[in-house]
């Protein structure tokens, strides 16, 4: 079977940093309170310089470098964001703009879980055939419409990006399995209004309307601790593992007492649970590949080590997936790199236009 393995890692975040004594200063907050709460001691706010697209081609550079891949080598641009800079274009293109290349480039928006679905979507193009190489980005710039009046929102998000390099490989890597699902009833605990085609035509008519990030907090929460663990166990069973099995579980950060909540319905040791939210916040669909990237800059993700993502947020939406780390099958010199990996029979058919043959024999 051909598989996707993550061979390149990249993030970013903005410089600046807005801590938990910054916010007492702004809204009647404390860092007691935010601590104890979710968690989360600063968080990373763009400048005027940052832009979802600036952090996703940083993010993106450090991705291909570690890969050992160029833009060029890219078949397909995936950027998962709620937040894209603009609607016309994809905020995909705008970062190919910068990257270089030609590759296929659009965007798919799932909020906090847009990565991991991203992720799935970039793999079955490996998977299918259609790919060899995929760019997959998580980036989200969500302070830009975060009320910072609003206490109980402003504490809670960042801003930041995450990059990982998809290739085919014929070893069992990367992702084993996928669960996605949305309750879309749900839209109405997590939103930011008027920000798209729709637009209120009177104050009148629409009194609520307010273009920063609404959000039901307690709805989130609930559904975020039934979600994490159901997924989580779903994508374990999915991939032919148990929990023994896995050596790190990357959920979404958005509130430690949530990571916790499905740390212990797992039974997964404090150790094998990567978190960062202290620093950064709910940075949306940068969580996850942000994660993935400080957890294998520390060494702590090996070859054929099992990693469960799991993620929740606007939609409301929920992704998970079992992914096994490393690059084991992956084709690493240069002239293999210019042709079609190892192609199945079922993925030649699907994909129709590749030649028949295994192997590139140059
Ligand atoms: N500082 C001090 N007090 C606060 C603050 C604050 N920043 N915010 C709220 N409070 C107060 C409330 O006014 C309330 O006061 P009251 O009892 O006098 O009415 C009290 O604290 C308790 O408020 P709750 O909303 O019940 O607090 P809770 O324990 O639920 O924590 C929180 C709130 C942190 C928002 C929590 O509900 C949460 O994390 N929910 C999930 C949110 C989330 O993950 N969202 C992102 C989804 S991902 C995406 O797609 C973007």
């Amino acid at each position: 079977m051909r598989n996707a393995a993550i061979t390149g890692w990249g993030m970013a975040v903005p410089e600046r940093v807005l801590t938990n004594a910054d916010l007492e200063r702004m809204v009647e907050t404390s860092d007691d309170w935010i601590t104890s709460r979710t968690g989360i001691k600063e968080r990373r706010i763009v400048g005027p310089n940052d832009s979802t697209t600036s952090l996703s081609v940083a993010a993106a550079r450090e991705a291909l470098d570690k890969a050992g891949l160029t833009a060029d080598d890219i078949d397909l641009i995936v950027v998962a964001t709620c937040t894209p800079d603009q609607f016309l274009v994809s905020q995909a293109c705008l970062v190919q703009a910068e990257l270089g290349g030609n590759a296929g480039a659009f965007d798919l928006g799932a909020a906090c879980s847009g990565f991991v679905y991203a992720l799935a979507v970039g793999s079955q193009f490996v998977q299918t055939g259609l790919h060899d190489r995929v760019l997959v980005i998580g980036a989200d710039t969500l302070t830009r419409f975060v009320d910072y009046t609003d206490r109980s929102t402003c504490i809670l998000f960042g801003d930041g990006a995450g990059a990982v390099v998809l290739e085919a490989t014929d070893a069992p890597r990367g992702l084993l399995s996928t669960v996605l699902g949305a309750d879309g009833a749900g839209n109405k605990h997590l939103y930011i209004p008027g920000w798209g085609a729709f637009v209120p035509e009177s104050a009148e008519l629409f009194p609520e309307y307010r273009p920063y990030l609404q959000m039901n907090g307690q709805e989130v929460f609930r559904f975020a601790v039934r979600v994490m663990g159901d997924a989580a166990v779903e994508a374990v069973a999915k991939a032919g593992l148990t929990f023994d099995d896995v050596d790190m579980l990357i959920p979404h950060q958005a509130n430690m007492r949530i990571i916790d909540a499905a740390a212990r319905r797992l039974a997964l040791p404090r150790e094998k649970v990567w978190v960062n939210l202290d620093r950064y916040g709910n940075t949306s669909a940068a969580s996850i590949p942000i994660a993935i990237y400080e957890a294998a800059e520390a060494g702590k993700l090996n070859e054929g080590d099992n990693v469960v993502l799991v993620a929740f947020g606007g939609g409301l939406a929920w992704a998970a997936g079992a992914v096994r780390w490393g690059v084991e099958g992956v084709c690493r010199d240069a002239a293999c790199r210019q042709r079609p990996v190892v192609v199945s029979e079922p993925a030649r058919a699907l994909a129709g236009a590749v030649p028949a043959g295994t192997m590139p024999d140059g």
